[in-house]
């Protein structure tokens, strides 16, 4: 086997703290175990993240829970977007340090293949991936209106070239949008004109005002780019 693909056990690692005598300092993420020796001013005994050293720890990169119960090789009850975050930390090692092979435990078995909780930690980054991709896609087709509340005037939305920060060339229609499972809404710059907007989770075209997350404003003319909000 390449040395630089060693199946270690938990034992094993637990021995690259660092200390005097150790053969080294490691940490393991995801069950991939890197020597991080160059940075033993994080990792040595008494720095400020020593409590990696010698393990794997996944699940506290997440949740910031530093305890013998938090630094465990999980990642059960993490969010899709923890997920990401969690990926995100792995390619800081790929890249950052160097890779010495894989720990025997929740993430990888005796014979170094990966079992059902990295599959499903997998699925969870890629479920991450998809998500965020949503996100942007929103953000483009239904940036958030300019809006304004005064005491005399009450509450006002509209939109313009530049609402929701980035300049596009259309202006849009205020309309309140319910993003898929949500049940507040936020209002919309929905475009009136232009290719079908494509939507992630029904996978069909859609105009975009006839898309299903969309209502009209109360009392507004659903042709204006301006509406004043009831006053409640
Ligand atoms: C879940 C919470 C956190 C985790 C898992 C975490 C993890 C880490 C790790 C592993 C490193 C070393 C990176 C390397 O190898 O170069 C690091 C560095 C660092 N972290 Fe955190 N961190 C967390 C929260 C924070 C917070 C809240 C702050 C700031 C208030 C912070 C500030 C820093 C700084 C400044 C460094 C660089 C230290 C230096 O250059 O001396 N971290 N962090
Ligand atoms: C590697 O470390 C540098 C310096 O800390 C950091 O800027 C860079 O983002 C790291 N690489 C990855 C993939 O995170």
């Amino acid at each position: 086997m390449d040395p630089a693909d060693h199946l270690f056990t938990k034992d094993e690692l637990s021995k690259y703290d660092g200390k005097e005598g150790s053969p080294g300092l490691y940490l393991a993420i995801l069950g991939l175990v890197y020597d991080v020796v160059k940075g033993s001013k994080f990792y040595e005994a008494g720095a400020g993240y020593g409590f990696f050293a010698g393990r794997d720890g996944t699940k506290a990169f997440m949740t910031g829970d530093f305890t013998e119960e938090g630094l465990v090789d999980e990642v059960t009850g993490l969010s899709p977007q923890q997920m990401l975050e969690l990926e995100k930390w792995v390619k800081f090692y790929d890249e950052n340090y160097t890779y010495k092979g894989k720990v025997i435990g929740n993430f990888y078995d005796a014979s170094g293949n990966p079992t059902d909780a990295l599959n499903s930690a997998v699925e969870g980054i890629r479920a991450g991936h998809s998500e965020e991709a949503n996100r942007a896609r929103f953000k483009k087709f239904f940036p958030h209106c300019n809006s304004h509340w005064s005491e005399e005037t009450g509450g006002i939305v509209w939109c313009s070239e530049n609402s929701g920060g980035d300049k596009r060339e259309w202006i849009g229609l205020p309309r309140k949008f319910f993003r898929p499972g949500q049940r507040s809404h936020r209002c919309a710059c929905v475009r009136t004109s232009g290719p079908p907007f494509d939507d992630p989770e029904s996978e069909q075209n859609v105009g975009d005002l006839a898309y299903p997350g969309l209502k009209e404003y109360d009392g507004c003319d659903p042709t204006a780019v301006r509406c004043e909000l009831p006053k409640s």
